[in-house]
């Protein structure tokens, strides 16, 4: 297999400000964790918010290109209509870091989390939602003069399943039920599929990312889009209808809501079938992953054209692909065997822009700390870094535009 890779391909690694930053306190996620017997708490996180620049340096110096990470608007705007000009300073640090060490930043303006006071006020689907967003993205791009990558939020899809459960768990008149916390992100060997989001708050989302869309163009200069996790739902014979019908509520949705964008990001890490009952419950396995998926490195193969086929044509960003284990042979393999679908993607002429791997650090998989995700280890007490071998394994494959044993050439 021979591809050409285009001039500028980033080559990086992502994380998400609550994951990692730590005392995230006036988050809305903060809150819950407080308050929801099945979670562990963020805390300290890996305290990423001060050691930015450590981390950065650690991906640069492996021959990444790219840092993915997002700016959160509960420390942008703590209160509402009150910005913090010391945290825009802060990310704004984060910025040029990452530039000065060579890494394109690609920015992230909402990852799952919004400000307490916003969730209190009915988060997405209350009354004038949209123009607090858009009131907080104005804000920021006071800092983006210069960044060219901007993504307006962070997988609408399971943002709009999470605002579905809460919805759920708030009870119709707003009262709370019995409803135990399920984390989006992590399955249970029994737990079963997690429910659609609705269709009220997934067009809720639409609106949101068209209403800023134009202001971070406009403002910066970027190309913008939005991430979508992509599930690489395939139809079982018979279930072939069953299949579009879930598919677009969960993810087509929000493909068609990116056309138009500069890129989609495409997010895969598995795929899961789908029969005239519904989508099928990942069987239990040994191969499975630390959050229940089945090992399915060729999904990213499948999301991407997936993707190039319901945005019609859209460049694509990878901009989350990755394994939760605790043995990093196995994110190698999974990872090389990821980019020979994505380079297979391309050959056939799919417009690729980068791959970012999910994720820089272990960090807090949203009300857990067992599934470790990361090129880099951290001692959460210390804080200490710990490089894994494919921090530098992927660093290689950034420096010569090829896996090991592939030749890919570069121009
Ligand atoms: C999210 C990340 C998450 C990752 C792994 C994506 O759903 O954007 O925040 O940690 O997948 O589960």
């Amino acid at each position: 297999m021979t591809t050409t890779l285009p001039d500028g391909f980033l080559w990086g690694a992502a994380t998400a400000a609550h994951q990692i930053e730590g005392n995230n306190v006036n988050s809305d996620f903060w809150d819950s964790e407080q308050k929801q017997p099945g979670m562990e708490r963020s805390g300290d996180a890996v305290d990423s918010y001060h050691r930015f620049a450590e981390d950065m340096g650690l991906l640069a110096g492996a021959g990444l290109n790219s840092y993915r990470f997002s700016i959160e608007w509960a420390r942008i705007e703590p209160a509402p209509g009150h910005i913090s000009l010391a945290e825009l300073a802060h990310y704004r640090g984060m910025i040029e870091t990452a530039q000065r060490l060579g890494l394109t930043p690609v920015v992230t303006l909402h990852h799952f989390t919004s400000p307490r006071w916003f969730a209190e006020e009915g988060g997405w689907m209350a009354d004038g939602a949209i123009e607090r967003f858009r009131f907080y993205v104005e804000a920021v791009t006071e800092i983006l003069h210069d960044v060219k990558w901007v993504l307006t939020m962070n997988e609408p899809n399971m943002l709009a399943l999470m605002t579905t459960m809460a919805r759920a768990m708030a009870g119709a008149r707003g009262e709370r039920e019995e409803t135990e916390w399920m984390s989006p992100t992590v399955e249970g060997d029994a737990r079963p599929v997690l429910p659609d989001p609705e269709a009220d708050v997934a067009r809720r989302l639409v609106e949101a990312h068209h209403a800023v869309r134009g202001i971070v163009r406009e403002r910066t200069g970027a190309a913008v889009g939005w991430s979508v996790a992509n599930q690489a739902l395939v139809a079982r014979p018979g279930g072939e209808e069953k299949l579009a019908e879930v598919r677009y509520i969960r993810e087509d949705i929000f493909l068609e809501g990116a056309r138009g964008d500069d890129f989609i990001g495409v997010q895969s890490y598995t795929s899961q079938d789908v029969t005239a009952e519904g989508v099928v419950p990942h069987p239990v396995h040994p191969e499975n992953t630390l959050v229940g998926n089945a090992y399915r490195p060729d999904a990213l193969g499948i999301a991407v054209r997936h993707a190039w086929e319901v945005t019609g044509g859209v460049p694509v960003m990878v901009t989350e692909n990755g394994i939760a284990t605790a043995d990093d042979t196995r994110r190698i393999a999974y990872t090389a065997t990821a980019l020979e679908h994505l380079f297979g993607c391309m050959g056939e002429g799919i417009d690729v822009r980068g791959y970012l791997h999910w994720s820089a650090l272990d960090n807090y998989e949203w009300g857990h700390w067992a599934p470790t995700f990361g090129l880099i280890a951290v001692d959460r007490e210390t804080f200490e870094r710990r490089p894994k071998p494919s921090l530098a394994w992927l660093g290689q494959v950034a420096r010569d535009g090829a896996l090991p044993g592939v030749p890919v050439s570069n121009h």
